[in-house]
């Protein structure tokens, strides 16, 4: 490879799909990855110290909805992986693409600065810098805890999903999780069994999905109405809902409150297990925190509980230690950026992976790495910084329009929308 020009930083799913994209067309690029290992996210216990994977953690993506389109995941896995399997896989797929000679490993990018000269300057944690025509920022969005405010105080032991990893330091405790996430639910099923009591409150319900419908994955009955009948997603997801009730019936009688909202506003929450175990005794469900006493909490039906631990499984802020806010930032409500990729008015600087997709993020994006590569081999020129700017409100006021108001959808897409408007943009030659 030629003198790398683009510096892309982290190797997880995203980074290592971008390298790989770029190579497809000749790109010469370094990724720098603060860990020493690959996988991200996927890998249990990284030594980068960034990842959310607890020991039970299985995706809730199928196999054969998450892999990327030229590698598919074998047949002889399971129709969920496990964060092993995961990993593996995505080991396998850098080291089929020659990916992984590209990754500096045990590398942290501090500072990346834009320079006079429109390159930009990236500096390691061993103080070195070096300039590049393009950095590719692909360091992850879930791994800093959004912590909530309560009222009052809390003498037990508080902690966020992120630190969460088995239910074994919880035997006999009682123990409540916040949020209604698919941390939440899939931590409060690991725990119910050796806790004492799980308490999972929620302050406003969701729309529970099976990771089953008759015997099928249910992201498989997605797949089908959407992308082969193409119906809309809304459509799609009131159908899969109703196939749903078919499975689950009244989540009501569990005590989980149906949202006010309809299915296709929110982001799925998949659980085989979490009505089971509340049907079993061994989770009770609560409505919103009202006020932390001490070793004691008040919710909002006026009912109150001791607890030994809260674990809040409230989600993440989305962060990049190593960019001055005024370079770029992400905001609740607002990450600014064309096409969900690339910066107005900041040339040569790009995100990929830094969406929440109605669907599997993996495949995306992939998607999102071909585009990049095209508009880094100058075949789909970007247009100005207006049309950038125009495209992003309309994306902003789609996105307010359509998902519930909560932090937790600044970075929601949906897949087929999203990759179809690249995929238009790399067929038309312009984006
Ligand atoms: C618990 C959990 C379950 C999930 N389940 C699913 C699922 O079922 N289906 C699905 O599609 N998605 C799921 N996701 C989303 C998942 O995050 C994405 O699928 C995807 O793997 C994210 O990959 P990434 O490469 O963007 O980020 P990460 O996997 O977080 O990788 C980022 C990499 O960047 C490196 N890095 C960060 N900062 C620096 C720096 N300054 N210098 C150098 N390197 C740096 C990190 O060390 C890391 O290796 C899940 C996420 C979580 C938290
Ligand atoms: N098995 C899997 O594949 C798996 C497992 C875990 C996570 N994930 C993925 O990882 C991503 C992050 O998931 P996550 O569950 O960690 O976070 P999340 O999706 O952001 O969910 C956070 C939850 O906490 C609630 N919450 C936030 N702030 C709150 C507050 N102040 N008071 C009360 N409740 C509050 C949210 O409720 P509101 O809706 O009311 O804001 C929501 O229920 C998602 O994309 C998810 O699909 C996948």
């Amino acid at each position: 490879m030629k003198t790398p020009d683009v510096c892309i930083i982290g190797a997880g799913s995203s980074g290592v799909c971008a390298g790989k994209a770029l190579k497809a067309r000749g790109i010469a690029f370094q990724i720098f990855e603060k860990g020493t290992q690959l996988g991200g996210m996927w890998r249990y216990e990284n030594d980068n110290g960034q990842s959310s994977a607890y020991r039970s953690l299985h995706i809730d993506t199928s196999r054969k909805s998450l892999g990327y389109s030229d590698f598919p995941i074998p047949a002889h896995l399971p129709d969920y992986l496990s964060h092993e399997q995961m990993c593996g896989y995505l080991e396998s797929y850098a080291d089929h693409f020659g990916v992984r000679e590209q990754v500096r490993f045990g590398s942290e990018v501090q500072r990346v600065e834009p320079r006079a000269d429109g390159r930009w300057q990236v500096t390691l944690a061993d103080g070195s810098t070096r300039d590049y025509r393009a950095v590719v920022v692909a360091n992850g969005h879930l791994w800093s805890p959004r912590w909530p405010t309560f009222a009052g105080g809390f003498d037990g032991r508080q902690m966020h999903s992120h630190h969460y990893r088995t239910a074994s330091p919880f035997e006999g405790q009682r123990v409540l999780v916040v949020g209604i996430g698919n941390s939440a639910v899939d931590i409060a099923v690991d725990l119910c069994r050796s806790a004492r009591r799980v308490c999972l409150s929620t302050r406003r319900g969701a729309w529970l999905m099976p990771k089953y419908i008759m015997g099928i994955p249910t992201d498989r009955w997605g797949s089908f109405l959407n992308r082969h009948l193409h119906l809309p997603t809304r459509w799609t997801r009131s159908i899969v809902s109703r196939l749903a009730f078919l499975s689950i019936g009244d989540q009501r009688r569990f005590g989980i409150p149906r949202p006010a909202h309809p299915v296709w506003r929110e982001h799925a929450c998949v659980s085989q297990d979490l009505l089971s175990c509340v049907g079993h005794g061994w989770i009770a469900i609560k409505p919103d925190v009202r006020e932390l006493h001490g070793d004691a909490v008040s919710f909002a039906d006026g009912s109150r509980e001791a607890f030994d631990t809260i674990v809040y499984a409230t989600g993440y802020d989305t962060r990049f230690p190593f960019l001055d806010p005024d370079v770029f930032a992400v905001r609740d409500h607002e990450a600014r950026l064309y096409r969900r990729i690339a910066v107005p008015g900041r040339p040569g600087l790009y995100f990929i992976g830094l969406v929440q997709p109605i669907g599997p993020t993996i495949p995306l994006v992939e998607v999102q790495a071909r585009w990049l590569a095209a508009v880094l081999a100058g075949v789909v020129p970007l247009p100005d910084e207006a049309t950038m700017q125009a495209e992003i409100d309309a994306h902003l006021k789609a996105l307010r329009r359509r998902y519930v108001d909560s932090p937790r959808y600044t970075l929601e897409v949906d897949y087929r929308e999203h990759a179809g408007q690249l995929r238009r943009d790399i067929q038309r030659a312009i984006a």
